[in-house]
């Protein structure tokens, strides 16, 4: 799976900052015809975006583009559009179901055979962002087209009424449910937006947080949270040097009989050997062991 510590939006029918954002090395490009793009430019949306995928090389980036939600009357023209020039995903915002999954990848399956492409070879990603895509979210995960998950926090608050806050207790649940489900089929779990996009130290907080709760990335909006965020979702040199020595001692106390030990103070099993592989998972992934 491509690794997606940090996915980008832009609006879609914005010409220059999709030209910008294949310049910043992040690790996926999210052309928006959605809610970043104004209600009468989604022509526009469509069009600028099939001519970014024809004519720019996005390097190592991953090229995704984010449809209408499934019943806006807008995803049949949005997905039509884009898929003849082969993006690398879809992402489908506020899904509340299988189904909405299933439309779309009936059509990414009949695009795929049409052009001779490999089956399954265009991803998809939804966006949980309402009070049902949190209550579906077991059939919603299970469908196997699937590559992550995406917590969409500001339209979950609009959807339930609820006021945002710095610290987040409001959208814990829905936060932690999106991380248990992805965990559950084996999926990415990509966290909330941070939309004061200026202030760096509230976007460190909250890259940490959706890290430590279990998220392999988070969504962002602006150049400036590239950088943050991807070291974010990152394991750090001491994490790795610390993961290495678990799961070497562990090793060598297996072969010896013993399956709890010590190591620095901490009691350390089975359990504590799994998170460690976890996190070199991780670091492999961004290509740091
Ligand atoms: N992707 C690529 N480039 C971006 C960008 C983005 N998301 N956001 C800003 N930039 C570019 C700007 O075009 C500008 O480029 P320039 O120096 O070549 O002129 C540079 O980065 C600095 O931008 P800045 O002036 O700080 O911000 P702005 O006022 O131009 O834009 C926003 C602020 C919020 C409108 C903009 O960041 C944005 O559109 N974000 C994405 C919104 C979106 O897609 N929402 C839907 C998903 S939640
Ligand atoms: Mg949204």
């Amino acid at each position: 799976m491509h690794p997606r510590r940090a996915l980008l939006y832009m609006p879609g029918d914005d010409w220059n900052k999709i030209n910008k954002a294949i310049t910043l090395h992040v690790d996926s490009i999210c052309m928006d015809m959605e809610d970043g793009t104004a209600l009468n430019r989604k022509v526009e949306a469509r069009e600028t975006i099939a001519k970014a995928l024809q004519e720019l090389k996005f390097g190592k980036s991953e090229k995704l583009a984010r449809i209408n939600a499934v019943g806006s009357g807008l995803e049949k023209d949005d997905i039509e559009t884009v898929l003849p020039c082969h993006p690398d995903g879809v992402v489908i915002p506020k899904v509340e179901s299988f189904d909405q999954i299933q439309w779309a990848s009936e059509i990414i399956e009949t695009a795929e055979l049409a052009n001779g492409w490999d089956v399954n070879s265009i991803r998809v990603l939804v966006g949980i962002e309402t009070a049902r895509g949190i209550i579906n979210l077991k059939e919603i995960a299970s469908h196997p087209r699937l590559d992550g998950l995406i917590f969409g926090a500001e339209d979950f608050a609009a959807n339930i009424g609820a006021t945002r806050s710095r610290a987040g207790w409001e959208v814990l649940h829905a936060r932690s449910s999106v991380v248990l489900h992805a965990a559950a089929y084996s999926l990415q779990a990509i966290d909330m937006v941070t939309i004061d996009f200026r202030d760096t130290i509230n976007l460190k907080i909250e890259a940490a947080q959706g890290a430590a709760l279990g998220y392999s990335g988070k969504q962002i909006i602006h150049p400036a949270q590239v950088q943050p965020v991807q070291e974010a979702f990152t394991p750090s040199d001491d994490v790795i040097d610390y993961a290495k020595r678990v799961v070497e001692t562990f090793e060598a106390h297996q072969a010896e009989g013993a399956g709890a030990y010590e190591l620095d103070g901490k009691m350390i099993d089975m359990p504590l050997l799994k998170n460690a592989q976890k996190v070199l998972d991780r670091a492999r992934a961004a290509g740091k062991v």
